[in-house]
């Protein structure tokens, strides 16, 4: 990996959660990194990204000559951005077609998630809207990489209703032993950031930090807590379908990125298969040492 590490690694989506991961890993490997950051973002973010090392290019990603310009002589463009359509369909583009003008070999779109390319358009909004954003990705000259990481590990101890923690009851739909995979933001990031400084990734990277289905989750988190969590399915994959179709009648969340009918889409995609990883490139780069669901769930704060 010895000849990128010159150029500089243009990020999107520097100022969010995960983008904000990716860019420290990318300065912690050595890597010069330019942020493109919108015209009004805050100062204090910006102040904060300044300190890191990172060059701040501050564009509107609906203009290409701004974009384009900011691309430049960059060996990776790095999206980590988060939207709905006018995003990761509008916004993606004009940072890819800018890429491809600025003459950026590489291109790493906003994906991160579980393998959407097993699944058919119509169960997953968000998935759907990365699906078809390859469609442009595989039209141009540039060489995509796509990171497929599953869930955010982080989110078992909050957002994600598994782990029922009152309760004391992990829950499920359709098959207890369906195991699911599972990687910490943090080393989603840390791949995200070799896998841009390598110059010859191929079109996917699965990685995950853990993989188990809901029965093995239960007795991790009966170890980890000491006390007794068991199973409680909530129904089947139909059943669940149905409750998509009504919350999404009921409460469509208008402009929303994650309104419950769409948690409830990924909890769908997860349960049932197909969309799990493999083979994993876990392997790929040495240094990165996993992160369990053990060892989230045993750093978790109690109360
Ligand atoms: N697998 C999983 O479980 C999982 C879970 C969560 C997220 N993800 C994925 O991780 C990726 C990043 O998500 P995140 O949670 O880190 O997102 P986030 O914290 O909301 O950050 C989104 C970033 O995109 C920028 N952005 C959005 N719209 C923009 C626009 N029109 N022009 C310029 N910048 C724009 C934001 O800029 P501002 O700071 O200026 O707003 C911010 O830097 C997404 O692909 C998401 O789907 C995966």
């Amino acid at each position: 990996m010895g000849d990128m590490q010159d150029s500089a690694i243009v990020v999107a989506g520097a100022t969010g959660n995960l983008g904000g991961r990716i860019t420290r890993a990318l300065l912690e490997r050595g890597a010069s990194v330019r942020a493109l950051v919108r015209h009004n973002t805050a100062r204090d973010r910006l102040e904060r990204l300044q300190k890191l090392g990172v060059t701040i290019a501050s564009v509107d990603l609906g203009s290409a000559s701004e974009v384009t310009a900011a691309c430049r002589g960059a060996s990776c463009v790095v999206s980590a951005l988060q939207g709905l359509r006018d995003v990761i369909l509008d916004a993606q583009t004009v940072l890819l077609d800018a890429a491809v003008k600025a003459g950026v070999p590489r291109f790493i779109p906003s994906d991160y998630s579980i393998d959407f390319t097993k699944l058919p358009s119509g169960e997953n909004r968000n998935l759907d809207l990365r699906r078809e954003f390859h469609k442009r990705l595989e039209r141009t000259s540039i060489a995509p990489t796509t990171i497929f990481n599953g869930a955010f590990a982080d989110m078992l101890t909050g957002q994600m209703p598994l782990i029922l923690f009152k309760l004391h009851r992990v829950l499920y739909w359709g098959n207890a032993d369906q195991r699911m995979d599972f990687t910490t933001m943090d080393d989603t990031a840390a791949f995200t950031a070799s896998a841009a400084l390598d110059a010859s990734t191929p079109r996917f990277l699965r990685i995950a930090g853990d993989q188990l289905s809901a029965r093995q989750l239960a007795r991790v988190t009966s170890e980890v807590t000491a006390e007794k969590f068991r199973l409680f399915r909530a129904g089947g994959l139909g059943t669940l379908g149905m409750l998509i179709k009504i919350a999404h009648t009921f409460a469509p969340g208008g402009n929303q990125v994650f309104p419950a009918w769409q948690g409830m889409q990924y909890m769908r995609n997860m349960f049932d298969g197909r969309a799990k990883l493999e083979p994993l490139d876990n392997d790929r780069y040495p240094g990165i040492r996993w992160t369990t669901a053990r060892d989230v769930l045993s750093g978790r704060r109690v109360g």
